[in-house]
């Protein structure tokens, strides 16, 4: 069985193929950093067709790389959201009508589910249920995880997601785009103790109030306040990154240990792009070794948007019986994973 994963929800396209006997032979990535850096954030039409551009060339790439013909393929797995809608379109468009072409079923795959299961392809061990901390651009939510397909979410953003915070804050500090990934390396590069700045007093907001849900809004706010009021050097904006990574890191890893002892859960999947993120990986390593549990993460390059995790989430599908339902070229550009 070789399935071929799809994805095109906002701006990367990627591709790979994962086998039942070989595991993942391998991933190809398009990264539209170039397309969308002179407009400081991503264009969505502008990303719909550089998808268009790259769909076919990255399969024919994925192909060369992995010394498998287009026949060789038995099934695809494609993100059909939640996602920007044209750039969803790209990819299931193309994903349904290689499939007809080929006889081959095409599955819709949920973005966010496919971020949370990739853990799993580097963890076999991993078994349901476990706890998820799910951090990208558009999400923070902690998620039960309870079954293939059986997802409750138990904490959720009332306003800006964790990656969204570190970009609009990055973007505030005069850090181009992609700014959240690059504030991070301020941050880290600027290890200071924070009482020992005049940047003190940072809020970790809502972690006074019980419950797990997230607001970083806040914390954006007061950053803007602090920057207006600093001096706006690289001294400066290293200190505060600083500051606000460790606001950040230290908001979820509180939320997330209540959800560990709550639920009795000793497992935790981190998953999504501010996953990538070297602060909040050791903190929730630490977090888990102190309650006698693991930490589980995907490798660094499968915590921002893949193929493999397309693919990986469409195996298992696969494996449990999930079958291509219709012909319908189906794209759910807003889709609650408890709904998936
Ligand atoms: O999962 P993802 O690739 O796309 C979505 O589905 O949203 O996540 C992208 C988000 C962006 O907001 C980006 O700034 C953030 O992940 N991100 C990071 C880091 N690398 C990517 N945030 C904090 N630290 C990082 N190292
Ligand atoms: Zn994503």
């Amino acid at each position: 069985m070789r399935i071929l994963g799809i994805e095109s929800s906002c701006d990367e396209t990627a591709m790979a193929i994962y086998c039942h006997e070989g595991g993942l032979l391998g991933h190809v990535v398009h990264s539209q950093l170039e397309t969308h850096r002179p407009h400081g954030g991503v264009v969505p039409e502008l990303a719909s067709r550089d998808h268009l551009n790259q769909l076919l060339p990255l399969l024919m790439e994925v192909l060369a790389k992995t010394g498998l013909s287009r026949f060789d393929l038995s099934s695809i797995a494609y993100t059909a959201g939640p996602g920007l809608i044209g750039a969803l379109l790209t990819g299931a468009c193309f994903a349904k009508a290689l499939a007809f072409a080929l006889d081959i079923p095409a599955l819709a795959i949920h973005h966010l589910e496919a971020h949370i299961l990739v853990a799993i392809l580097d963890n076999p061990e991993i078994e349901f249920p476990f706890m998820t901390l799910l951090v990208s651009g558009g999400h923070t939510q902690l998620i039960e995880a309870r079954a293939l397909g059986d997802y409750r979410i138990l904490g959720d953003t009332l306003d800006d997601a964790a990656g969204e915070a570190f970009d609009k804050t990055a973007k505030l500090m005069g850090i181009p785009y992609p700014g959240g990934a690059i504030l991070a390396k301020w941050a880290d590069a600027h290890d200071v103790d924070v009482s020992e700045t005049s940047f003190k007093a940072f809020p970790r907001p809502m972690t006074n109030r019980p419950g797990l849900d997230f607001s970083f809004s806040g914390l954006k706010t007061h950053v803007a306040e602090v920057w207006r009021m600093s001096t706006q050097d690289d001294a400066a904006r290293g200190a505060l990154a600083h500051a606000f990574q460790s606001a950040v890191v230290d908001t979820l890893v509180i939320k997330a240990s209540r959800a560990i002892r709550d639920s009795g859960i000793r497992k935790l999947i981190l998953a999504g792009g501010v996953g990538a993120n070297r602060a909040l990986r050791q903190a929730l390593s630490d977090l888990m070794v102190r309650e006698q549990g693991k930490l589980y993460v995907p490798r660094m390059e499968f915590c921002t948007d893949n193929g493999a995790m397309v693919a990986y989430a469409g195996y298992l599908q696969i494996m449990q019986g999930k079958t291509d339902a219709s012909h319908a070229i189906e794209v759910r550009p807003r889709w609650p994973l408890c709904s998936s």
